[in-house]
């Protein structure tokens, strides 16, 4: 039974405008539009999705229990050739459902992804006596259990269900078969365009249906340029369907800020949230996949398809928000710690056009007296496209150029694309046509695409040792005119082919392995990714040794697990305000699935940006865990002093604001490296006990202690700000106190100086506040504490530090700082675990606190070992770091930033 099929395929409204303005807009907009797939365009979508399939049961005979292993057989009710192995495997707050035939049918499973040795937990799984009609098991607080006929898992958290599997019986599976005469159309073979794809392993694609009972927002399945809270695909009280959610890496010309689209990268976790309780599923695969999303009254019902490989499917119970983080990162690993520098403000350009202009801007931004730390090269840099070269007459000496910029504490950037210009001359392509390291077209040859060079091949990087001659490609020797303060963009890794369908490469061509890359394709950004960073980490090791240098490389595509590689960003945004807006949705999107570092182009990819728009992306992206400025050749010259002095001024502000904030952002990540809690998130995460919040996109959290609800609107005159929970909080600019009304909304009048953000009561955030011209002018400054205080006068906080560049913090060289305000003592003690191997001279020079009750006569702050006392002054100290104009101030306390303390604060009457 066909259930999508027969709904009525209503565009989406932003679908139905852009069709109005593709008759509108120049010619090149609308032949892009069309370049992309709907899901009707995709054979294996229009056979699955929303179809109805009730053939599949468990064979009750074949159930059997080993440790945490239950495997059973699925059968096909229709089709006794058919049989099915299932496994479901329990681990301690995840549960592993692994469907597949037989291995020899060679179904591709993504490699490099499962950490290793997932700690499984030996269970009860409890056969029913029953009719021997189901299977059960209790793990934490769930209650799992595998019915038979028809095959259904279900899932309930704290005695409610949270996640039932195929209780609409869309689980289907499409067994490889031999063609016969007769077969269906596009089983076999599929045309798009002008693009014909031999589909030599006929229909091979893999459904089901996922239920959320009770939850009422869905959220992840990244990348979209849509919603936090994902919208519904599928209207059933209507009938009626619009566009599914596409994951298939593309290259997206011009996207639009409001559509399922599936862009650059993709991440098949999707996360349910209602009031206690948080849940997540995650597919391990890396084919094109659809998923449709329907609400009721009875809670949010999903249909995912894939076009091939096995269905691997991960149940992540939660049943908190911070725990299906960590249960991801159990999964694929958390984020890799960045370097300090990477945390700083990026400035990039398409493109920087020699090496006066690089210098210029490098000296400029010391003119206007703006922080930066990288600044970034495009392709235009490169003799013709071909990558780890430089156009000679534009950048005759690269190696001094970096030198001169690193000698004041600037790095830069190259690009490295992925596509290999097809030049016998080029030694790149030399050496890798010879070792035979290029994908292959469906006849075998090397696969020859059209990329910016012209005519390009694409590596292999299923292949490990292509990686690795890859890697090998970084090294000083090899890579003329790098040096170590080189680090590498890579962009295009869809990949993106020009010529190719959709804009990337065929599906039918072939990888290492007999692999097609229609299995992997939304893996391969990722591989080449990979690839590059480890090139960076051996070039570390060579330069520094052993505790190496971390590597930096940004990528445009990605999958579950880039965020144990690096960075990636949005891609080619707009200069306009939806975009701006859809940033934050996106960034927080890709943050739950697990990638925090992440960020928008700022002022927008294409088009030019005004003053006013280019002030206010600043300020928001004071915020992004990622923060670069780009701009696409066509556009003008965006540099943060084009846009007059009020607008220069306020950019600084922005960028410096960064720069103050970045010991608690680098605090953020370690976490985040640690337990994979993104670092700019939702309210809800924070506040899961707060419904108002579990829709809001226009605001976040940068860590625990930080709201932002940055202004988004252009000629905004007022924000509309909600505050979750109890408070208190405070204004971050005047450190006055804020009281929403009861229902915790605020409206405030803003100007273009404003750029709400609340400092929340209990919590304490390390800065540095000395304007510095990059993180290496400010490596030696010391800190600030800038306490918080909650209504009963406590708060806590933490300070992760280390050598801020090498791993040798993986071998304990770290130290994380707890630091806590209770009874009117402030203390800092090591974070429970942590090792204090970690020496600095670096001090804290300043101690804010904001919230205090009592207004006293004086006070006096007094170390309680050694019995000295230190200024205290009320009020303005803080004032130039934007930060807590109404506040108590303890004025060089000078108190050793890694060491034991504790600072008693007394009110003298
Ligand atoms: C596409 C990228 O998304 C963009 O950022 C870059 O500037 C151009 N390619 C040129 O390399």
């Amino acid at each position: 039974m066909s259930g999508r099929q027969g709904m009525t395929a209503s565009p989406h409204p932003v679908i139905a405008l852009l069709l109005l303005a593709s008759i509108l807009l120049p010619l090149c907009a609308a032949i892009k539009m069309e370049e992309f797939k709907k899901c009707t365009d995709a054979a294996f979508c229009n056979r699955l999705l929303g179809t109805k399939d009730e053939r599949y049961i468990v064979d009750p005979a074949s159930v059997s229990v080993t440790g945490a292993k239950l495997s059973a057989k699925v059968l096909n009710k229709n089709n006794p050739d058919v049989s099915l192995t299932l496994t479901l495997t329990a681990y301690g707050s995840f549960l592993r459902m692994h469907v597949n035939e037989d291995a020899s049918k060679g179904r591709f499973e993504v490699p490099g992804v499962l950490q290793k040795d997932l700690p499984q937990v030996e269970s009860s799984w409890k056969k029913s006596k029953v009719a021997a009609a189901h299977t059960s098991l209790k793990l934490g607080k769930a209650d799992v259990v595998l019915k038979y006929s028809p095959l259904q898992l279900s899932i309930d958290i704290a005695g409610k269900p949270a996640m039932i599997f195929n209780s609409r019986q869309m689980f289907n599976f499409e067994y490889l078969r031999q063609k016969k005469e007769g077969d269906p159309e596009g089983w076999w073979e599929e045309t798009f365009k002008s693009h014909v794809d031999s589909k030599p392993r006929g229909p091979e694609a893999i459904s089901f249906d996922l239920s959320f009972p009770g939850f009422s927002h869905v959220y992840g399945i990244p990348e979209h340029a849509t919603s936090l809270s994902l919208a519904p695909t599928v209207d059933l009280a209507e009938n009626t369907t619009s566009e599914p959610y596409r994951l298939y890496n593309l290259d997206v010309f011009e996207y639009t800020a409001d559509s399922p689209f599936g862009l650059y990268g993709s991440i098949p976790i999707m996360w349910a949230h209602r009031l206690g309780a948080t849940v997540g599923a995650f597919w391990l695969n890396a084919a094109e996949m659809f998923v449709d999303i329907s609400k009721s009254d009875q809670g949010t019902a999903t249909n995912w398809v894939a076009e091939s490989g096995v269905l691997d499917l991960f149940f992540l119970l939660g049943p908190t928000p911070h725990q299906v983080s960590e249960q991801y990162a159990l999964i694929t690993g958390p984020s890799a710690l960045p370097q300090y520098f990477a945390l700083g403000y990026h400035q990039c350009r398409w493109n920087y056009r020699d090496e006066a202009d690089v210098r210029e801007v490098d000296a400029n931004f010391d003119k206007f007296d703006i922080p930066y730390d990288v600044i970034w090269l495009d392709i235009e840099h490169t003799d013709g496209k071909r990558y780890f070269t430089w156009d000679q007459h534009l950048f005759p000496h690269p190696a001094q150029l970096q030198d001169d910029l690193a000698s004041h504490g600037r790095r830069m950037v190259t690009i490295i694309d992925p596509h290999i210009k097809r030049d016998p001359s080029y030694y790149i392509y030399q050496e890798a046509e010879k070792a035979g390291y290029f994908v292959k077209d469906k006849d075998g040859k090397d696969f020859d695409g059209w990329c910016w060079p012209g005519s390009s091949s694409y590596l292999d990087m299923l292949n490990p040792a292509v990686r690795q001659w890859w890697a090998g490609q970084f090294a000083l020797s090899k890579y003329k005119g790098s040096t170590p303060s080189l680090y590498v963009w890579n962009d295009m890794n869809e990949p993106s082919v020009f010529n190719g369908p959709e804009i990337t490469m065929p599906k039918d061509n072939m990888h290492f392995g007999s692999v097609e890359h229609r299995d992997l394709h939304n893996q391969n950004g990722q591989l080449f990714h990979q690839a590059t960073a480890m090139g960076l980490e051996e070039r570390g090791r060579a330069v520094y040794g052993s505790d190496g240098d971390r590597p930096f490389v940004l990528s445009r595509a990605f999958f579950a697990g880039s965020q144990a590689i690096g960075p990636i960003w949005t891609g080619d945004n707009t200069a306009d305000w939806d975009h701006l807006r859809v940033s934050l949705s996106m960034i927080m999107s890709i943050g739950l699935a697990g990638l925090p570092f992440n960020g928008a182009d700022v002022g927008g990819f294409f088009g030019n940006v005004d003053a006013e728009l280019q002030t206010r992306w600043n300020q928001l992206a004071t915020f992004y865990p990622f923060f670069r400025g780009h701009g696409h050749l066509d556009t003008k010259r965006r540099e943060p002093w084009l846009f007059g002095d009020d607008a220069t001024r306020r950019i600084r502000d922005a960028i410096r604001q960064r720069y103050v904030l970045l010991p608690y952002i680098y605090t953020l990540f370690r976490h985040a490296n640690t337990s994979g809690v993104p670092v700019m998130r939702p309210l809800w995460f924070d506040f899961p006990e707060e419904p108002a919040a579990f829709a809001i996109d226009d605001e976040f959290m940068l860590g625990p202690g930080l709201l932002a609800a940055p202004v988004l609107h252009e000629g905004a005159q007022e924000r509309a700000v909600y505050l979750p929970g109890a408070g208190p909080w405070y204004d971050a600019q005047s450190g006055a106190m804020v009281k929403p009304d009861t229902q915790g909304a605020l409206k405030l009048p803003v100007t273009m100086d404003d750029v709400p953000s609340y400092l929340r009561g209990g919590h304490i955030l390390p800065l540095r506040e000395r304007a510095r011209r990059s993180t290496v002018a400010a490596k030696n400054d010391p800190y600030t504490l800038l306490v918080i205080l909650d209504g009963k006068e406590q708060a806590t906080g933490d300070l992760y530090l280390d050598d801020g560049s090498s791993f040798a913090y993986k071998r304990g060289l770290y130290a994380h700082r707890l630091f806590t305000y209770k009874d009117g003592v402030l203390s800092s003690a090591p974070l429970p675990g942590s090792p204090s191997r970690y020496t600095t001279d670096l001090y804290i020079e300043r101690i804010i606190i904001v919230g205090l009750k009592h207004k006293a006569a004086s006070y006096v702050a007094k170390h309680k070992e050694t019995g000295e006392t230190y200024t205290v002054q009320e009020g303005s100290v803080a004032q130039k770091a934007g930060i807590a104009q109404e506040a108590l101030v303890v004025r060089k306390p000078d108190l050793p930033v890694a060491s034991d303390w504790s600072l008693q604060l007394s009110i003298t009457k």
